[in-house]
């Protein structure tokens, strides 16, 4: 079957260890079941494998992609839940010590076929279509929990988000706004700030600028880069939920005001099955769906990876089979 997948790491050039060609048919263990991917949705996670981060030598080749829609043995619309746990974890999958993303420990869903465990299949709605399904169970299964697991956003709430064209950060606007919060967005280019207007932020500033006034909560997922303007922009008692560090980690960690104002500072990740059902629902009865920047054919998937290496999108970009 055709896939996706990395052959090495590279931490400068990830791109050198990307090849599309034929790969092995799944071979579900028990419990597991293969899914006729329709739609693959590309994440950064994508990028961190091909540079060596949460991805191991001995697993190579190993298929990309933790995204995707499809068809199940029975013919039925689904979307996978990306984080796999260890059989007898019965806990929120995100706690599970052992736990995986598809593309760690089991191949990855950028392939014609990709199998999972049957309790991470959920159903698709029809309204809903494939590509934009396959948006739904990383960036913004993750966006989802920082919001309104984690970060506990109201409506009414002002809520800063930095970065915000990329994939995590476009879900966090259309889902914080859809929720009534007052959504701020940081981008460093005017281009991708006009677009994320439109996906519902209410003021868009350049990286590091001066806000009108401070919020109520932070959404991070872009590190080293905004992390002291993070800290800088929040409400005494405010809130900052992080979720990545693209541009890098360590920095500094402006303690004093983490003390002296009584912030909160709460780690997120991915989401859970029930979660990923909830968002389904709030996506539905919202009539919100994902940006996409781009959709394209998985064959020509490593036009795709190049472009979110260069920062050049807004939203999503989905492969279709
Ligand atoms: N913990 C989890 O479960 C989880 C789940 C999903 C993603 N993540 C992490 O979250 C991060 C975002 O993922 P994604 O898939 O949304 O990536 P993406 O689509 O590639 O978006 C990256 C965004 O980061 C911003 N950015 C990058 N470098 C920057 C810099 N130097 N200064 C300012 N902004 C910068 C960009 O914003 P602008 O271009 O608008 O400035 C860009 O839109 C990744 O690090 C990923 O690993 C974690």
């Amino acid at each position: 079957m055709l896939a996706v997948y990395a052959t090495g790491f590279d931490r400068d050039n990830p791109l050198a260890g990307l090849e599309v060609g034929e790969r092995p048919e799944p071979e579900p263990p028990p419990g597991w079941t293969t899914i006729n991917v329709k739609a693959a949705a590309l994440n950064h996670h994508d990028l961190w494998s091909l540079r060596g981060v949460g991805l191991s030598e001995d697993r190579l080749p190993m298929i990309l992609g933790c995204d995707a829609a499809g068809i199940d043995e029975d013919g039925n619309e689904v979307v996978i839940h990306a984080v796999i746990t260890d059989d007898s974890w019965r806990d929120d999958e995100t706690l599970d010590p052992r736990r995986s993303l598809l593309s760690e420990r089991h191949p990855g869903a950028l392939a014609e076929r990709v199998a999972v465990p049957r309790r991470n299949v959920v159903p698709k709605p029809p309204e809903i279509s494939f590509e934009h399904a396959a948006c739904l169970p990383t960036a913004w299964l993750t966006a989802y929990r920082m919001l309104f697991t984690r970060g506990r956003v109201t409506p009414g709430m002002t809520v800063l988000v930095q970065g915000a064209a990329g994939g995590v950060a476009t879900a966090l606007t259309v889902l914080g706004s859809a929720a009534g919060a007052r959504v701020w967005v940081t981008s460093r280019s005017e281009s991708k700030r006009t677009e994320c207007l439109k996906l519902g932020a209410e003021q868009a500033f350049e990286s590091g600028a001066r806000l009108p006034e401070r919020v109520d909560a932070v959404m991070e997922t872009v590190g080293k880069a905004t992390w002291a303007h993070s800290v800088r922009s929040l409400k005494p008692g405010g809130t900052l939920v992080v979720s990545g560090a693209t541009s890098g980690d360590a920095p500094p960690a402006e303690l004093t005001r983490v003390f002296f104002l009584q912030l909160s500072v709460i780690g997120s990740t991915m989401g859970t099955r029930d979660e990923l059902e909830r968002l389904i629902r709030f996506c539905l009865e919202r009539d919100i769906r994902p940006a996409i920047h781009a959709t394209m054919p998985l064959a020509d998937a490593r036009d795709g990876f190049q472009a979110m290496l260069d920062g050049d999108i807004v939203g999503k970009i989905v492969f279709t089979t």
